[in-house]
């Protein structure tokens, strides 16, 4: 208990020695918080300065042994006290809260130019480029690039490719249905063919188009099929049209898209749309033609079919088969990209594995 006649009141009256010393406390506490380096370091020093056990809240005790007077200044003075410390305790958290948020922001920040590899950009999947690789090649030979949807209806993909409801060559397309209008109406085109009716039914002969795009079917995926995968199709139409044009056609596109050693031929097949049809073959790049495992000891490599527009196709789009003739034709994108760079397995293409990504 302070006595008026105690050293207090011969520096200055009751309570003197409490006020100096909380104007040490906070001369102190204010360093101490313009020093803390973090907000775990600020909240264990607000506790030692103004928490229940602080320095400060020991004084505040003793103003109950003080003279009404005394204890109205010293109260005072410890309330001023307290309240500059909390204030310095709240700006300097502001700044520390600050700082922390954007120390967390830096360290969480996700570097998008990253690629593992060593590679620093990303560029277009291989399929990608085989696709503009082929257009460019088409285009070259003075074909048009047309599209088609890949949601398409029974008429565009069989019924006016002369495939009529229960024709048993629909048994060639493994078909996914969509549940969409009468059963089995909508589907996801099996093959690149519906283009040819659509440009057929929104342009005149003469025709020459090039249809990439995506197609679909209930195939079980393996080393040389995929069941969503790709194709390219062709189409010409015009007066006198021969199966000797498809042939240089063919020859002309693997030589320029597969280099000057490659050639192609054409083997008899079936397709309800074409009449002959064929399958065409390319020079297997592996073996250069001498017979390997891949082309099964026959040196050659089948890519796609092919063949004369069939009458009864022109008939469907309103096209008169004794003015128009037309050759057509359609292969894997997939195929083609798999025999030029010699990937054993369709299936890598789908994977996205930068081993792969980064070779082309
Ligand atoms: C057709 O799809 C016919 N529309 C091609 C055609 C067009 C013939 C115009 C005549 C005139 P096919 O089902 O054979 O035909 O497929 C053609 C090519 O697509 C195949 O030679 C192969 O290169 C590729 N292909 C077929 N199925 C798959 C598959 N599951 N995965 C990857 N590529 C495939």
């Amino acid at each position: 208990m302070t006595r008026p006649d105690g050293p207090d009141a011969a520096a200055g009256g009751p309570g003197l020695d409490q006020r100096e010393e909380a104007t040490r406390i906070v001369a102190k506490g204010l360093e101490a918080v313009a020093a803390a380096r973090s907000l775990d370091e600020l909240k264990a020093l607000q506790g030692e300065l103004v928490g229940k056990r602080s320095s400060l809240a020991g004084l505040g005790r003793t103003l109950g042994g003080l003279e009404p007077e005394a204890r109205r200044r010293l109260g005072a003075e410890l309330q001023e006290a307290r309240s500059r410390l909390e204030a310095a305790i709240d700006s300097r958290r502001s700044l520390l809260e600050l700082s922390e948020r954007a120390a967390a922001l830096e360290s969480d920040r996700l570097d998008l130019t990253e690629v593992l590899g060593g590679s620093s950009r990303g560029h277009l999947h291989l399929l990608t480029q085989t696709r503009d690789e082929l257009e460019d090649v088409f285009i070259g030979m003075g074909y048009r690039v047309a599209e088609g949807p890949e949601v398409e209806d029974d008429w565009h993909n069989f019924e006016a490719l002369n495939l009529p409801a229960a024709h048993p060559a629909r048994g060639m397309w493994d078909t996914l249905y969509l549940d969409q209008g009468e059963s089995e109406s909508i589907l996801l085109r099996t093959h690149t063919s519906p283009v040819q009716i659509r440009v057929m039914q929104t342009q005149p002969p003469p025709i020459r188009i090039v249809a990439p795009g995506r197609v679909f079917r209930r195939d079980t995926p393996d080393a040389r099929h995929l069941s969503t995968f790709h194709q390219i199709e062709g189409l010409v139409i015009d007066r006198g049209i021969t199966l000797g044009d498809l042939a240089g056609t063919i020859e002309s596109f693997t030589s320029a898209y597969f280099g000057p050693g490659m050639h192609s031929r054409l083997r008899p097949s079936y397709f309800p749309f074409t009449e002959p049809s064929g399958e065409f073959e390319v020079t297997c790049p592996i073996c250069a033609g001498s017979g390997c495992r891949t082309c099964t000891g026959t040196g050659w490599i089948e890519l796609g079919g092919c063949g004369m527009v069939h009458p009864n196709v022109l008939g469907a789009v309103g096209l008169d088969p004794e003015e128009w003739s037309g050759f057509a034709f359609g292969f894997g994108i997939d195929r083609c990209a798999q025999v030029r760079h010699q990937v054993p397995d369709m299936r890598v293409f789908l994977d996205n594995d930068l081993r792969l990504l980064t070779q082309f």
